[in-house]
């Protein structure tokens, strides 16, 4: 049964007219349609801006702690139909089902961690160079955000933008990925649950257009304070630059190319689970999914054997039985990967499954669960050979392809880490502890993992990266708050006279030619 699925702003129906509708079927089953989507026009998006900065002074006048309390009943409603949102996010997006479960705990892990921030928003006190004088600062919230997310973490990556904007004050207007319109859904009504006032938390369906020019309107209308964006590099820069042109930083967390180096002394076992998992996990659709494998070349040999065994054994096929991966996750990625693919050449050697694209009765994959034919399903595919002038090397890949090539000293690897510009994760195998902190200090990617793969960060710890992969900002842990709440500082004279800083300050002489006697 599909459902069917409208904007909502201001906790009603969006009036305005439907630019469109589409269908979000099931990737592993296309002919399970999901939801049917009734796309909002740019004008609606525009009025889901004006009700969230209409509802954003009520918001942010609530006590922080009791912000906080509502953050605290998301967090619980969330759990209490974690297995029925898990399963919602496996049937429309394909993810493994263990994988939705991870997914769905990491909205749970936020809400416990920014519950209690909803008691601290701690500002300082600060000492004056004058007496009778105080110095305060304040965190304030920015205001209205729209929050544009991707369909690959559907509930995920969304809460870490959802969460830490209301708990701080702001309201929001979310524009989630229309193939991920039923989970999106799913887990607006669930923070709704918790009492969210009217205007607090808006939801508005609309295609890529429709929400630029939307986003255009609001911040010529003075409606929209912040953008947040989840998604490819070449939509963040634009986003980046309209929200500049309005004086705004916007928060981007776009593609990686991330790099994973396998030194001479790795633990390949361990190196192979890793890039096993980070390549091919959620197909390759994370953007924090392994692009290049920089591996020594006196490991090179004995470390791609292992991989490409380990790959041409993994289980792949539908996301209800025990797979390392299902399907991509709609259409327009499977047909990216395919011009990806293109990218191979002659010079390139493949392992990792019996044939290279989609799935299908002309082109089987032994051990393949389910019908291949139903969905979007792809070979995995390990590229050797990659240099670094291919485009393989270069971009990314969103899909279940992993490159490899070799490095001689470790200087090389780190410039080969860095090479393509992006900057999100990246990770190294190895037990010197030189080489450990070498990479540290060379690589310039936002999250780094030692003797772990790329995926899988915490979410806890600062998220985000450099270059391709974004303009510096942070989400998660006690970093986000920085993007959605201002410094305001205060001072407070108290003396009963204007006190002059930096020039009625009282002075204590110095003997500054003082010396000990030697
Ligand atoms: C993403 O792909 O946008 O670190 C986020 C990870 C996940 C989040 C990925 N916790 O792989």
């Amino acid at each position: 049964m599909a459902s069917s699925i409208v904007s909502i702003i201001n906790c009603r129906p969006a009036q305005g007219p439907a630019a469109g509708r589409i269908d979000s079927p099931n990737p592993s089953r296309l002919a399970d349609v999901v939801a049917e989507v009734a796309l909002a026009d740019a004008a609606t998006f525009a009025a889901a801006c004006a009700a969230a900065k209409q509802a954003q002074q009520l918001w942010a006048d609530i006590p922080a702690p009791i912000r906080g309390r509502t953050v605290a009943a998301m967090g619980r409603i969330v759990e209490a139909n974690k297995e029925s949102l898990a399963r919602l996010v496996t049937r429309e997006l394909s993810k493994p089902y263990t994988e939705a479960l991870g997914e769905v705990q990491e909205i749970i892990d936020t809400c416990d961690f920014f519950l209690g921030e909803g008691r601290r928003l701690y500002g300082q006190t600060v000492p004056s160079e004058m007496p009778d004088k105080q110095l305060f600062t304040f965190r304030v919230p920015v205001g209205t955000v729209a929050v544009v997310t991707a369909g690959n973490f559907p509930v995920a990556v969304p809460s870490w933008y959802l969460v830490p904007a209301l708990v701080t004050g702001n309201t929001v207007v979310w524009k989630p990925a229309e193939y991920a319109a039923a989970s999106a859904m799913a887990l607006f009504e669930l923070l709704q649950a918790a009492g969210l006032p009217e205007g607090v938390l808006n939801i508005v369906f609309a295609d890529g257009p429709a929400t630029f020019r939307g986003l255009e309107q609001a911040l010529a209308a003075g409606t929209l304070d912040k953008i947040g964006f989840t998604g490819s590099t070449a939509v963040g820069a634009r986003i980046g630059e309209l929200a500049g042109r309005y004086l705004q930083s916007p928060c981007l967390e776009l593609g990686g190319k991330n790099p994973m180096v396998v030194t001479p002394n790795a633990d390949l076992r361990l190196a192979v689970e890793g890039a096993l998992f980070s390549g091919f996990g959620t197909a390759g659709q994370r953007c924090t999914s392994l692009g290049t494998v920089i591996v020594h070349e006196s490991v090179h040999d004995e470390f791609l054997a292992q991989f490409g065994a380990a790959v041409s054994a993994a289980a792949v096929g539908d996301p209800a039985a025990e797979v390392l991966y299902g399907p991509m996750l709609d259409q327009k990625f499977a047909s990216r990967f395919e011009e990806y693919l293109g990218w191979i050449q002659p010079h390139h050697k493949i392992l990792g499954s019996s044939a290279v694209g989609r799935i299908g009765r002309a082109s089987p994959r032994a051990g393949f669960i389910g019908d291949p034919e139903a969905g979007l399903f792809y070979h995995p595919t390990i590229v050797d050979g990659v240099q670094a002038d291919d485009a393989l090397f270069q971009q990314e890949t969103f899909g279940p392809i992993v490159s490899v090539t070799t490095y001689t000293g470790f200087a090389d690897a780190i410039a080969l880490a860095n090479a393509p510009g992006y900057g999100l994760s990246a990770s190294i195998y190895t037990n010197d502890p030189r080489e450990v902190f070498g990479f540290r200090r060379g690589v310039s990617a936002g999250m780094l993992s030692v003797n772990n793969s790329t995926s899988g960060a915490e979410a806890h710890l600062p998220f985000g990266g450099n270059g391709k992969s974004g303009n510096g900002s942070r989400q998660s842990g006690i970093w986000v708050l920085d993007q959605f709440t201002r410094w305001q500082a205060m001072n407070w004279d108290y003396s009963g006279h204007l006190q002059k800083a930096q020039m009625d300050v009282t002075e204590i002489a110095a003997d500054l030619d003082f010396r000990l006697k030697a």
